[in-house]
C-alpha cells in the first residue's frame, strides 16, 4: 500500500514583548506611516533577555504535540529549521528533544533562512514516503532580532521573532503533501546575509582580535525583486508536480516578509484576496517561523477549514526559495478530543 504523510499538528511560539513601529520612531529615523505603507507591518514581537531561540522552539513543539494529541515518546524524528541558532551546537533540534521528553527522536537543524520550513518539511516527507520513519516534528524558529543593527533602518523594522511547528504523521494510502519543490541560488547569496563573526576572523595567532558584532545585512530593493519572481515561479512548478492549477489552490500562505510583496504576487497570479493568508501586520517577518505561525494564526481565524488546499511558499537568504502544496484535514485534539 502507498505510504502517504499528513500534516496532524501545529504551534507557535511567540515572544510576549510586543516592538510597535512608533517605539522604532525612537531608535532610529523612520515614522510609522514609512512602515505601514512599505511593508504593511505594524507590530512585531521581541525576545527579552531571558528568552531563546531554542524557548520559542521548545514552546512551539509543545502546542505541535498537544494539537496531534502525540505522545513524545513516539516521536521518530525533529528537524529545526533556523539561521539564528542560540549556539552553533548543540542544535535547537537537540535541545527541544531534550526538553519535550522525545527520547527516541533523532534531531537536526537545517538552515534554508527564510525558506527553512519548506526545505524542513520536503525532507520530513521523504523519511516518512520511504517509511523510515512515521512521526516527524519540524519546526521553523528564528530569533532575527539578535542579529539585528538597532541603527539600521532599512533592516531593523522588518523582523520580529517566533516559532512554528508543523507535525507530519504518516498516513497508509493517502498523501496529503500533495507535492513539494526546492531551489537555490547561492551566485545571489550576498543580496541577504549574516556574516559569521568567529569563523570570518581573525585568525589565532596572526589577524588582531576584533571584537565586532556582525549584523544582516540586505539590499531590500533587489531582495523585493527576487521574491516577486521567486514565489510565482515556486507556486506554478508546485502546482505542476501536484497535478493541479493555481486556481485550485484554496489558500496561499506565503512567507511573511512583506505584505507589498503577497499583494503583487497574488495581483500577479490572479490570485483573490480571501486566499490570502497574512499576518505579517502583527508579527512582522519572522523568517523560518512564517508560515507555521501564519497557519497557526489562520486556524484561530477560521480561514482554514478541513480539506483546504494550501500552497505555501518561502523564499528567503542562500538565495533560496520552495513550496509545498498540502491538504488541511487536522483538527485540534484539545478542543475535539477522541
Ligand atoms: O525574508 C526576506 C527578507 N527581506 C525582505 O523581505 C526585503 C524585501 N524588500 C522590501 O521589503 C523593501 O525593499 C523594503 C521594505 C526593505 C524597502 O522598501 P522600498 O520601497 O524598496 O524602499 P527603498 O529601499 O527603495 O528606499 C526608499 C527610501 C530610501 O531613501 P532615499 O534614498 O529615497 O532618500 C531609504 O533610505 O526609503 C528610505 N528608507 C526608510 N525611510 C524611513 C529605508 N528604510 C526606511 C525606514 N524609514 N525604515
Amino acid at each position: 500500500m502507498l505510504i502517504g504523510a499528513r500534516i496532524t499538528g501545529v504551534g507557535a511560539g511567540i515572544p510576549k514583548s510586543v516592538v510597535t513601529n512608533y517605539d522604532l520612531e525612537k531608535l532610529v529615523d523612520t515614522s510609522d506611516e514609512w512602515i505601514r505603507s512599505r511593508t504593511g507591518i505594524i507590530t512585531r514581537h521581541i525576545v527579552q533577555e531571558n528568552e531563546s531561540n531554542a524557548k520559542l522552539a521548545i514552546e512551539s513543539a509543545i502546542d505541535a504535540i498537544g494539537y496531534a494529541d502525540v505522545n513524545p515518546c513516539d516521536i521518530d524524528l525533529i528537524i529545526v529549521a533556523t539561521s539564528t541558532p542560540d549556539n552553533l551546537y548543540p542544535s535547537t533540534a537537540c535541545l527541544v528533544q531534550g526538553a519535550i521528553g522525545a527520547s527516541n527522536a533523532a534531531a537536526f537543524d537545517l538552515e534554508a533562512a527564510c525558506t527553512g520550513i519548506i526545505y524542513a518539511l520536503t525532507v520530513g516527507h521523504q523519511f516518512i514516503l520511504t517509511g523510515t520513519y512515521k512521526k516527524v516534528l519540524v519546526i521553523g524558529v528564528d530569533v532575527h532580532s539578535r542579529f539585528l543593527d538597532w541603527e539600521d533602518r532599512n533592516t531593523c523594522i522588518l523582523f520580529g521573532d517566533g516559532a512554528g511547528a508543523l507535525l507530519l504523521e504518516q498516513s497508509p494510502g493517502d498523501n496529503e503533501i500533495l507535492s513539494t519543490y526546492l531551489r537555490s541560488d547561492g551566485s545571489r547569496g550576498h543580496l541577504i546575509c549574516i556574516p559569521n563573526s568567529n569563523s570570518s576572523f581573525p585568525r589565532e595567532g596572526i589577524d588582531q582580535p576584533v571584537a565586532v558584532k556582525r549584523f544582516l545585512k540586505m539590499n531590500g530593493r533587489a531582495i523585493y525583486e527576487f521574491a516577486i519572481n521567486a514565489i510565482p515561479d515556486a507556486l506554478n512548478e508546485a502546482c505542476q508536480k501536484a497535478n493541479i492549477s493555481v486556481s485550485d489552490i484554496d489558500y496561499l500562505i506565503p512567507h511573511q516578509a512583506n505584505q507589498r510583496i503577497i499583494d503583487s504576487v497574488a495581483n500577479k497570479l490572479k490570485i483573490e484576496s480571501h486566499k490570502l493568508i497574512s499576518n505579517v501586520a502583527e508579527v512582522g517577518n519572522t523568517s523560518a517561523a512564517s508560515i507555521p505561525l501564519a497557519i497557526w494564526q489562520a486556524l484561530k481565524n477560521n480561514q482554514i477549514k478541513t480539506n483546504s488546499i494550501c500552497a505555501l511558499v518561502g523564499f528567503g537568504g542562500g538565495l533560496t526559495w520552495g513550496a509545498s502544496i498540502i491538504k488541511w484535514t487536522a483538527t485540534d485534539k484539545r478542543l475535539n478530543p477522541i
